[in-house]
């Protein structure tokens, strides 16, 4: 699949420098600095390494420590309600509202977005029929199954089309259709806006990502585009090309 044009003079640059957290004394991030540019970033490493926490910080869900987070040159902090507006966030594990059919979900997650009501009804019926939940759109949560569990919070995710996607794993647990159809419609997405993915197949971004972030044990290995690191690491293919830049890091 060739790489998508990347409108970069539309969209504001997301950048943290020098972002550091740690858990009690474990050091889950250790000045951590990457510009996200415009288009789709595969933020790639082994269990452990910090992907969850460098997007909950961003997300301003767990307190930063040390180190900035700027969107179009403004600590999002400063930004406040308004980064948040522009921002669409998956997390690794969130809880889904057990009684609420999907559709009721998505509109209760519309409200809290603040979307006017009409628009809020026809972007929840397109994304459902995207993700094709359309015809379990009426069901309780509670009886979804795991993948599909995992497309409504995707779409709740999309709503309001947030010009900054944070988006945690979002192909686990999605069958082999299900992934290639997420893969194409974020190919497309992210033209003009700043989608950070984080996921352990590296296939699942090999052919649309214009940036590969690569960390281990909360640092920055190596980023470039997945050409570049295939390049780099003498691969035939970015999984081939994680292998062996993680693998190069071990004692
Ligand atoms: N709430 C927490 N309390 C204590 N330690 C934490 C917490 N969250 C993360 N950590 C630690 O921080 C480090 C980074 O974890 P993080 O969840 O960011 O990794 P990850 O790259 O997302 O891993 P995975 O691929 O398993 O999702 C790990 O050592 C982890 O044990
Ligand atoms: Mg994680």
């Amino acid at each position: 699949m060739k790489q998508p044009a990347v409108d970069q003079a539309a969209t504001p640059v997301l950048e943290v420098a020098d972002l550091t957290k740690h858990y009690g004394d474990r050091m889950a991030l250790d000045h951590i600095s990457v510009t996200f540019s415009p288009g789709l970033t595969g933020l790639l490493g082994p269990n452990g390494a910090g992907k969850s926490t460098l997007m909950n910080l961003i997300a301003d869900n767990v307190k930063r420590e040390c180190g900035t987070i700027t969107y179009g040159g403004q600590d999002i902090l400063t930004l406040g309600r308004a980064f948040r507006q522009q921002l669409g966030y998956m997390s690794q594990e969130q809880g889904l509202y057990e009684q609420f059919s999907a559709r009721e979900f998505l509109q209760y997650m519309a409200n809290l977005k603040c979307l006017p009501r009409a628009s809020a009804r026809s972007q929840i019926e397109q994304l459902l029929q995207t993700f094709h939940l359309q015809r379990d759109a009426h069901r309780k949560l509670g009886g979804f199954s795991g993948g599909m569990r995992q497309r409504v919070l995707l779409c709740q995710a999309l709503l309001g089309s947030p010009r900054v996607l944070l988006l945690d794993e979002p192909s686990a647990g999605l069958d082999p259709q299900e992934r290639l159809n997420l893969r194409s419609y974020l190919a497309n997405l992210a033209r003009r806006r700043v989608v950070l993915l984080s996921t352990h197949i590296a296939s699942d971004v090999e052919s649309i990502a214009s940036q590969i972030v690569l960390i281990n044990q909360g640092r920055l290995v190596t980023e470039g585009s997945p050409a570049h690191l295939m390049q780099t690491a003498g691969a035939a293919s970015l999984e081939q090309a994680y292998l062996y830049l993680v693998g190069a890091q071990q004692p």
